[in-house]
């Protein structure tokens, strides 16, 4: 399998494809799980070759602790790449190489959905986000790209940039891949020991609460309920929210025809982790 450190090669690698066949893009920061070969696997039934991108972003994060932690597994990612014996490559470069010697983000206006949840907690991730993808995008210039709906939020940011950027790429939103336990799977998990991994269940299960009586109860009642699920476990809550689908949104009333979707954020120790439902 190939792995392109360069744009220059990559680029005349890609050429002979840009005629008429697709390439699809499945953007990912490494420590591969099952969550990003099922967007692989979705990529190679659409497209003729799939360009996995394996770049840990230093743009997208908040806290400098987090980037250093980050799990960082080049040489086993492309060995699990290699057992799909399939049209892929690899697109690993430096962070001088994608950015051009600058390593900064653009300030970007995403109407308002980048102030909300993630972006409460984590000031300046959405502009980080959107820069490396359009550079990645511009870098292989896939006819599609994948993203899980894990990162639902992140979906919607690198849709709207996109469209502000008026890039040629579909952007396909790929179902959550989960852990026995229901747990999403997360590069992130591989930082946890086996208790922790196993006291992180409770995240989806206060989803799933949330689902059960989210018709039933009010949503300040919802609320109180999944807070109560954490205080008797050693996760810490940063948020959970019910949000208006489309705007990303808190909402305190529920009203017909909106739909709904609960997400949230904890802590397993240092590690921060997300997930979320859709609520109907
Ligand atoms: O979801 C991720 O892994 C990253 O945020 C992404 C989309 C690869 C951008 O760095």
């Amino acid at each position: 399998m190939e792995v392109f450190t360069e744009n220059k090669t990559l680029t005349a690698a890609l050429r002979p494809y840009r005629v008429s066949k697709k390439i699809g893009l499945v953007p990912t920061m490494g420590a591969l799980h099952k969550g990003h070969l099922s967007l692989v696997s979705q990529a190679l039934k659409d497209n003729d070759l799939v360009v996995v991108s394996i770049f840990v972003n230093p743009t997208q994060f908040n806290n400098q602790g987090d980037l250093v932690n980050y799990p960082r597994t080049l040489h086993k990612d492309v060995t699990l790449l290699k057992t799909l014996q399939a049209n892929v490559v690899v697109y690993a470069p430096e962070a001088n190489e994608l950015y051009s010697n600058n390593i900064v983000s653009k300030n970007y206006n995403f109407g308002g959905i980048e102030r909300e949840m993630e972006g409460k907690h984590r000031q300046g991730h959405f502009d980080g986000v959107g820069t490396v993808v359009s550079l990645l995008f511009k870098a292989v210039q896939p006819n599609t790209a994948y993203f899980g709906e894990k990162d639902f939020q992140q979906l919607q940011i690198v849709k709207k940039m996109t469209a502000i950027e008026k890039l040629p790429v579909e952007i396909i939103g790929c179902p959550i891949i989960r852990e026995p336990s229901n747990l999403a799977m997360s590069s992130r998990n591989k930082r946890l020991n086996p208790q922790e991994l196993k006291a992180a269940a409770i995240i989806n299960k206060s989803l799933k609460l949330a689902a059960k009586y989210f018709h039933e109860k009010s949503i300040s009642q919802i609320n109180t309920m999944v807070a109560n699920c954490f205080k008797d476990s050693s996760l810490s809550l940063e948020y959970f929210e019910i949000a208006n689908e489309k705007t990303l949104k808190t909402v305190r009333r529920k009203r017909k025809g909106v739909s709904y979707r609960c997400f949230i954020a904890a802590f397993v120790g240092e590690v921060r982790l997300i997930d979320n439902q859709k609520l109907s």
